[in-house]
């Protein structure tokens, strides 16, 4: 079956036995935490560069501009500006460069060493940022934080895929993206109050209380057990299988462990990451390292969480009812995660990127329609009917629930499960620098598509979702219930990407086919 892609979950497989423990669960709840900070970033941005105060201080410029605009009637070109839009996506160039570096720390120190790194670091990007009296301050702050984004977004999720039992990862994986959502939803709450305050430094309020998530992320980093896999390819083995055994919870392990092991010393042999990644057995994970954070942004979820409000306002909400819809939206986001985390184990990655796929697509064409017949090319809507407004809010919720329960945490999920052991930290390396580049430009190039494109944004997004989709369908296994270290068969056996993995390059099934052979 070409479509299919997918492979029943353990056909043929290994199925190693292990429980889902009290210590794995409570790790993995401590190191997802590690999506506090990204989303309380992702969350907090919008709001305080919509702050008054804030703007007249750091950038007069852009103040003057929107008070002068206040009359403007072209809704679709009002919020248009070069240098905010640079400030909020900055951060992303930061981070996409650190997660190159965090690639070598986690491999050569470990999974929670660029944990504890990344939370420090975003820890005093936050503290620069709430006392910054300079836009020099405020920039250097924004580097910090990204680089601690850089760190924590390529390590967090390869710890929970690693640490989790095979038959629970993509549940345990998406905690992280459970908590990126609670970091946004708190940061568009705290927004909403901060800005209210009398005086106009709420803003630093907003962009201080960034340290409340990084302390509990590092706090609870200190306490985390490393993954039995890191510390195999560190050569710690007698450590790694008592680690083994307390996680997984019964009195042998022996299977696993053997196969980690047999996993570490394929890697060991190769001593340049970066360069083997080019290998030609390596084009499937590469590919999927590169397009699913590339798809991820382009289904233009982003457009929503980073200027929700600004959008809102666009379709006719006034200012505190856009801000209310975003912490609407932003409720809905978290809620839907959990669908995902409730079902993916058992109905597979497949299907709910399918159907996320499909809904997201039909929500982005009602949109379309719905702004296009009010606001026609000219951006002046009138008086928007409140069940007009009403159901527009609708839809882009449904939108935003069809991303949460898909591309929100199957594009962390899937990466991080896909990489053999050897290309691990470089690959995920990959795909947290594609997904900072493409939200870097969605963050920089949205207010000027919205300035040109008008309500034709939403069909832009709308024809990559379609694509996606159909990339999915026809080259994305399923990666349920398979094994981390067994996965490379998952290739072997799929109609495309066979051709370009040999079948005695898996290390973990290299005994089976021989016996199978004798
Ligand atoms: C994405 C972010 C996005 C967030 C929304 C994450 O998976 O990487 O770019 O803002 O989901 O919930």
């Amino acid at each position: 079956m070409v479509g299919g892609g997918g492979i029943g979950s353990g056909e043929g497989g290994k199925e190693y036995p292990g429980k889902l423990t009290a210590k794995v669960f409570v790790a993995c709840v401590v190191a997802g935490c590690g999506g506090l900070i990204f989303g309380y970033d992702i969350g907090i941005s919008g709001g305080v560069t919509s702050m008054p105060s804030f703007l007249k201080q750091f950038f007069p410029s852009v103040y003057k501009k929107e008070e002068l605009d206040v009359g403007s009637t072209n809704q679709y070109c009002k919020f248009n500006s070069e240098t905010l839009t640079m400030f909020t996506s900055s951060l992303y160039l930061a981070a996409l460069a650190a997660s190159l570096v965090a690639s070598h720390i986690t491999k050569l120190c470990g999974r929670r060493m660029s944990m504890i790194l990344g939370g420090s670091l975003f820890c005093l990007g936050a503290v620069l940022n709430a006392a910054a009296n300079n836009v020099l301050m405020l920039i250097l702050g924004r580097i910090f934080l990204g680089i601690g984004i850089g760190f924590t977004n390529q390590s967090v999720p390869i710890y929970l895929s690693e640490l989790a039992p095979y038959k629970y990862r993509g549940s345990l994986n998406m905690i992280f993206q459970f908590t990126i959502t609670i970091g946004i939803l708190f940061a568009n709450l705290l927004n909403y109050f901060f800005a209210k305050i009398e005086g106009g430094w709420g803003w630093r309020l907003s962009l201080g209380f960034a340290v409340v998530p990084a302390l509990i992320f590092i706090i609870g980093s200190f306490f985390l057990p490393e993954t039995p896999n890191s510390l195999i390819q560190r050569g710690r083995l007698e450590e790694a299988k008592e680690r083994l055994l307390a996680v997984r919870g019964i009195p042998n392990v022996d299977e696993e462990f053997n196969d980690l092991v047999a996993a570490s010393d394929a890697s060991a042999k190769i001593k340049d990451p970066w360069w083997n990644l080019m290998k030609r057995k390596y084009r499937p994970q590469v590919t999927f390292a590169i397009l699913i954070p590339f798809f991820q942004q382009l289904t233009g979820m982003n457009v929503i969480m980073f200027y929700a409000p600004v959008l809102f306002k666009t379709i006719g909400f006034g200012n505190n009812a856009s801000l209310m819809s975003a912490v609407i939206s932003g409720l809905v986001n978290c809620l839907s995660t959990l669908v995902s985390i409730a079902t993916v184990d058992r109905v597979g990655r497949r299907k709910l990127f399918l159907e996320g796929g499909a809904q997201m697509f039909i929500c982005q064409i009602v949109i379309t329609i719905a702004i296009a017949l009010k606001f026609g090319t000219s951006g002046n809507p009138g008086v928007l009917p409140k069940g007009y407004a009403i159901s527009l809010v609708v839809f882009i919720c449904i939108y935003v629930a069809g991303f949460a329960w898909s591309w929100g945490p199957l594009g962390w999920l899937v990466p991080s499960e896909i990489f053999p052991l050897e290309i691990r930290s470089a690959a995920q390396s990959i795909n947290v620098s594609v997904n900072m580049i493409f939200t870097f430009f969605i963050a920089q190039i949205f207010l000027q598509m919205l300035c040109s494109f008008k309500y034709g944004l939403f069909i832009f997004f709308a024809c990559f979702v379609v694509v996606m989709n159909v990339f999915i369908y026809f080259f994305l296994p399923e990666t349920k219930g398979i094994p981390i270290e067994e996965m490379a068969r998952i290739w072997r056996q799929h109609w495309y990407w066979k051709r370009f993995v040999p079948a005695e390059d898996d290390p973990t099934t290299k005994g089976n086919i021989e016996m199978r052979k004798a």
